[in-house]
């Protein structure tokens, strides 16, 4: 049964959150517009505001650059006191930037799934036909301005491009750079959310150093690829862009337009995708150091994400879940773990229970896991996982992300995608 009480807090959130032509992510945290939470939240909103669900996507896509790239933010509104204004990124200095304000970078590619996932409890036939050419532009971008080696792999550039800004996946990578003549610049993420719940400093100087790289290159695709000096394939990415493709190929197959290009993208980033991310000796899936020239070794949530694209055999889904998700490695004997899934394994010397993507459980993350797990026919677990999402947001509210050890709450109150979340996940019971 529906608890309809947790639903209307979470339509709640949703509408206190909406900035008018988007949603802003958390209220005083994030108060533009991200690629994946808008995504998310479109997802949430088509449950009981179509209108607003529909408009949230336009608003994305009015931010995609020309070159078929939609960014990772969209500052619809001007500066805020969140870092980087609007100004600190320079677009204007690349012809592909858009007439509209925006990061110069991606984020991961979701929204041709929620596009479809609404279109199938809702038909928006109309609405398919006008997005389909963005959806598709940027797919094209990702699998041909990303692709470093022909192998069909996108790569990242930053590690916000991730999604999972200080992932202690990236600490090897980020230790390899030097940070040297930064531009002046003051963090405004400390100022609503508590230090020991953000990255470190060390981190954002790297994260400003390869803005100003980026700046310096004028945006321009291949500079970027050549002048990085963060240049990786991700697990948790590609597996997401594959979803997508699926997704997309449906869409195309509904609207009579070709697949055949969407085919060949597929095609060979499933052949390239084992001999990149599996790690046949530890059954886990690592992401790719471009620069390195090696697997990232690192143990995180992420190494179960092709469970969602349907990347991962039989066997190896078997692997995932027996050695690793039922038989976690705890080398953290004073955090007990109440709760799933921990972004990062409490074998890491990197993890930190409260820190942003160094170990608290994140609704989305869950969301895509349980989706993944009920696909291999781990019905059980994918409903432990619901539960407890919801469990958590039940008692700590609409947080950002929870401390697995009590689940209370960390980072930004009111978080649009963990209320989008509930939502679907309430529909999903
Ligand atoms: C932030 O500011 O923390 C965002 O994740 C960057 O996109």
């Amino acid at each position: 049964m529906i608890n309809s009480d947790l639903l209307s807090r979470a339509q709640a959130v949703l509408r206190a959150n909406n900035a008018g032509a988007f949603t802003q992510p958390g209220p005083r945290q994030y108060p533009h517009q991200w690629n994946w939470d808008s995504a998310v939240v479109a997802l949430g909103l088509s449950h009981f505001d179509l209108p607003r669900a529909l408009a949230e996507i336009r608003s994305l896509i009015g931010g995609q650059w020309r070159d078929g790239m939609i960014p990772h933010v969209v500052y619809h509104t001007g500066p805020s006191d969140y870092f980087p204004d609007p100004g600190f990124w320079q677009i204007e200095n690349s012809p592909n930037a858009p007439g509209v304000a925006t990061s110069g970078i991606t984020q991961p590619p979701i929204l041709a799934t929620i596009v479809r996932r609404i279109h199938a409890h809702t038909p928006i036939s109309g609405f398919l036909r006008q997005a389909y050419p963005s959806l598709l532009h940027w797919h094209r971008w990702l699998h041909t301005a990303r692709d470093v080696d022909g192998s069909g792999l996108a790569c990242l550039i930053h590690p916000w491009e991730s999604g999972t800004d200080d992932s202690p996946r990236w600490l090897r990578a980020m230790a390899c750079i030097t940070p040297i003549d930064l531009p002046a610049y003051r963090r405004g993420d400390t100022a609503h959310v508590a230090p020991g719940e953000r990255p470190h400093d060390t981190d954002y100087e790297r994260f400003v150093h390869l803005i100003d790289v980026f700046r310096r290159a004028r945006y321009d695709p291949s500079a970027l690829l050549a002048r990085s000096p963060f240049l990786v394939q991700d697990v948790l990415f590609n597996s997401i862009l594959y979803r997508a493709d699926d997704d997309l190929r449906a869409l195309a197959v509904e609207l009579g337009e070709p697949t055949g290009e969407i085919d060949h993208w597929q095609r060979s980033l499933r052949e390239r995708f084992d001999a990149r991310f599996w790690d046949e000796a530890r059954g886990l899936y690592f992401d790719y150091d471009m620069r390195v020239g090696a697997p990232i070794a690192v143990n995180t949530a992420m190494a179960f994400m092709p469970l969602y694209a349907g990347l991962a055999s039989d066997i190896q889904a078997h692997r995932l879940i027996y050695e690793h998700w039922l038989n976690p490695v705890e080398y953290a004997p004073d955090d007990v773990v109440r709760h799933q899934i921990t972004t990062t394994s409490k074998a890491e010397p990197a993890w930190e229970a409260r820190r942003y993507w160094r170990g608290p459980v994140w609704i989305i993350l869950n969301w895509l896991l349980a989706d993944g797990l009920r696909r291999y026919g781990f019905n059980d677990l994918a409903e432990a996982l619901r539960r407890d999402s919801l469990e958590l947001i039940t008692r700590s509210g609409f947080r950002e992300y929870y401390d697995p050890r009590d689940g209370s709450g960390c980072g930004s109150t009111d978080f649009s995608w963990s209320a989008a979340l509930a939502i679907e996940l309430l529909n999903a019971s």
